[in-house]
């Protein structure tokens, strides 16, 4: 019999050095100390944290709980806190190495965007990654992705908010994103998406699971 807390774990390369995004499978009786964002990554089983029910994509920040078994977590800290309202330490040194949007999607319309994204990691079929967003930017409107997309909030302030066009005049919903809060699904059955955007209040990092459609 193990003693081992969990059967697979290892830190996503593409979050260091900037912030710590871990991958555990099968964890048992976990102990969580610091201040961490827990994500349910087991897209089937709710999981007990802190006797509360964690629906699968959820996600929220613990410290000085016992996780007694979940499938699939994905666990994320950030020094030295998940909030400032200055410039995140890191920004300067995580635009280097990450990717600018306008390198990524050649639009005229996002070519001053301060938007920029990671590396990707594959983890059960889930394509994981990061994004940074320079505070007071507007990351683009859009409605066409070829995956389903969900987004944890790891530091600083931001919104997810939806619109009748491709204009932000008609914004008919706005969710904001604070550090833990995974946004419920835009998408519906069939992978339609409303116009939507990211917007940043702050300096804001957020990881993005992208499911195949
Ligand atoms: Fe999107």
């Amino acid at each position: 019999m193990s003693s081992m807390p969990y059967t697979n774990r290892k830190i996503l390369k593409f979050s260091e050095p900037f912030l710590k995004v871990e991958y555990i499978e099968n964890a048992k009786n976990l102990a969580i100390s610091e201040k961490t964002i827990i994500v349910n990554a087991d897209s089937k089983s709710e999981i007990l944290v802190a006797n509360k029910m964690l629906k699968p994509w959820s996600s929220s920040i613990y410290a000085n709980v016992t996780i007694a078994s979940a499938p699939r977590i994905i666990c994320i800290t950030v020094e030295p806190d998940f909030l400032s309202f200055d410039s995140f330490s890191n920004a300067h040194a995580i635009k280097k190495k990450w990717t600018k949007i306008s390198d990524i999607i050649s639009l005229p319309h996002l070519r001053d965007t301060n938007l920029w994204r990671s590396k990707k990691e594959n983890v059960d079929n889930v394509e994981l990654n990061l994004w940074f967003a320079s505070s007071k930017t507007d990351c683009g409107i859009h409605n066409k992705h070829g995956f389903r997309e969900l987004h944890t909030q790891i530091f600083g302030i931001g919104r997810m908010q939806k619109f009748h066009e491709n204009d932000h005049d008609s914004l008919y919903q706005e969710v904001f994103m604070s550090p833990g809060h995974t946004h419920e699904p835009f998408y519906n059955d069939r992978c339609e998406y409303p116009w939507h955007q990211y917007h940043a209040d702050t300096d804001c990092i957020w990881l993005a699971a992208e499911f195949d459609d």
